[in-house]
């Protein structure tokens, strides 16, 4: 459930900080993407140096950033409440409950609390009588009408050395609770199945050399991300990428236009089907079995044109499947683009250009111009953000 889901961790001041630790270790170890949010008073507790370099992220303490810090927003409360799945204060003490049952926020992790638009799921955790006291009592009945998630403490040993209710769970009982939140949230893509196609592919002349394009994979793999995000199970078929590959994803590894082809034509039933790879529309004719020698070799390669899929896909579309589609061009984009819309049979087709510096091949930014039969929406951001508004926007279009 936690598998590539975005997850702010707040730790508070209390003794159980140092436990935080090991949930975060946790959540990673489930799939789940952690950054961290500490108040003040937690660094007193456990360094954030500790967090920042399990989570590789920066750790946020204060709504402005002190100087030196590497994320300098200072918005980043706002940045951070929209990009979580589900916000997990954990230890919570009684003053930051009490905080957020006033709208207090007057820190990082309180001013997230009212900016996020995921679930938040809160653990109490105190020492002695704290958990009792009447406003402790009050407030956790304040937040539970807010409609955040608490995770009651246990009772047992507490660091004062007294025995009673406070402690902080297990940390499997914080990850299944966490599992059961998420679980609750139900994706617009849940039960739908998405095949998405990613990078380039190579047309072997010989066993040396090849045929092929610069495409990076990072858009095919942003878009399955995206998919997944939404609650889709994703079946990702790609060419030789040079990115990183989700591991929590099943990913389908090809070579030639033929092998995608071969490939797609398994999952082709998919509910939406996206063909981001960069496909080879030319293959040698003949491909040699062994290594051309210099002193052999004849001064051409004789092409044939390669399936196209896209093309095969829109043929034998199924009834309520989407298709979609990319167009890179260097030239005339949105009417070569609107072409192929209707030439290929797409629902879809996503056009971006070549001839600007920041989108294109190998990028990590893109601007991408979305067509429908009667729509046209341009986007522009990190390719992930572009995946992300692009599959949005088809969805809300439907
Ligand atoms: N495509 C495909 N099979 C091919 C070639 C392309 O499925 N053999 C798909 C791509 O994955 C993309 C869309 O078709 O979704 C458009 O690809 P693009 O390379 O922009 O256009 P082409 O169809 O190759 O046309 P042209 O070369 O004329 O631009």
């Amino acid at each position: 459930m936690l598998s590539g889901k975005r997850i702010i961790l707040g730790v508070t001041g209390g003794i159980a900080a140092y436990k935080a630790v090991f949930l975060l270790r946790e959540f990673q170890k489930a799939g789940a993407e952690v950054r961290v949010t500490m108040t003040p008073s937690a660094t007193r507790f456990v360094g954030s140096e500790t967090f920042a370099s399990l989570s590789n992220h920066s750790v946020a303490i204060e709504i402005f950033p002190d100087e030196g810090e590497s994320d300098t927003d200072w918005t980043r409360h706002i940045n951070w409440g929209e990009w979580a799945d589900l916000f997990v204060i954990a230890p919570c003490t009684g003053n930051t409950i009490a905080k957020i049952a006033n709208g207090i926020s007057d820190n990082m992790l309180t001013a997230t609390v009212l900016a996020a638009r995921c679930p938040i799921m809160i653990c109490p955790t105190m020492d002695g009588e704290m958990y009792e006291s009447p406003s402790v009592v009050k407030n956790l009945k304040t937040i539970q009408e807010f409609g955040y998630h608490i995770l009651e403490p246990e009772s047992g040993f507490l660091a004062s050395g007294l025995d009673g209710k406070g402690r902080l769970p297990e940390i499997e009982t914080i990850l299944d609770t966490a599992s059961e939140i998420i679980g609750f949230i139900e994706g617009p893509l849940q039960g739908k199945k998405v095949l998405v196609t990613a990078g380039p592919t190579r047309e072997f002349i010989d066993p040396v050399r090849f045929i092929s394009n610069p495409s990076s994979g990072k858009m095919g793999v942003a878009m399955a991300k995206a998919a997944q995000r939404l609650g889709a199970e994703v079946i990702l078929v790609h060419g030789p990428v040079t990115t990183d590959l989700p591991e929590d994803m099943r990913c389908i590894p090809v070579i030639s236009a033929h092998d995608m082809f071969e490939a797609v034509k398994i999952y082709a039933d998919a509910d939406y089907i996206i063909m981001a790879a960069a496909v080879s529309d030319f293959t040698p004719k003949e491909t040699f079995e062994h290594k051309v020698k210099k002193g052999n070799a004849t001064s051409s390669v004789s092409l044939k044109q390669t399936q196209d899929i896209l093309q095969w896909l829109g043929e034998y579309k199924k009834a309520d499947q989407v298709l979609i589609g990319f167009a890179m061009e260097t030239q005339d984009l949105l009417s070569n683009a609107k072409k192929k819309l209707n030439s290929k049979k797409a629902d879809w087709i996503l056009a971006n250009s070549l001839s600007t510096n920041d989108s294109g091949f190998g990028t990590d930014t893109n601007e991408v111009y979305v067509l429908g039969k009667e729509t046209e929406h341009r986007i522009k951001g990190t390719k992930q953000e572009v995946a992300e508004q692009a599959l949005n926007f088809i969805l809300d279009s439907e």
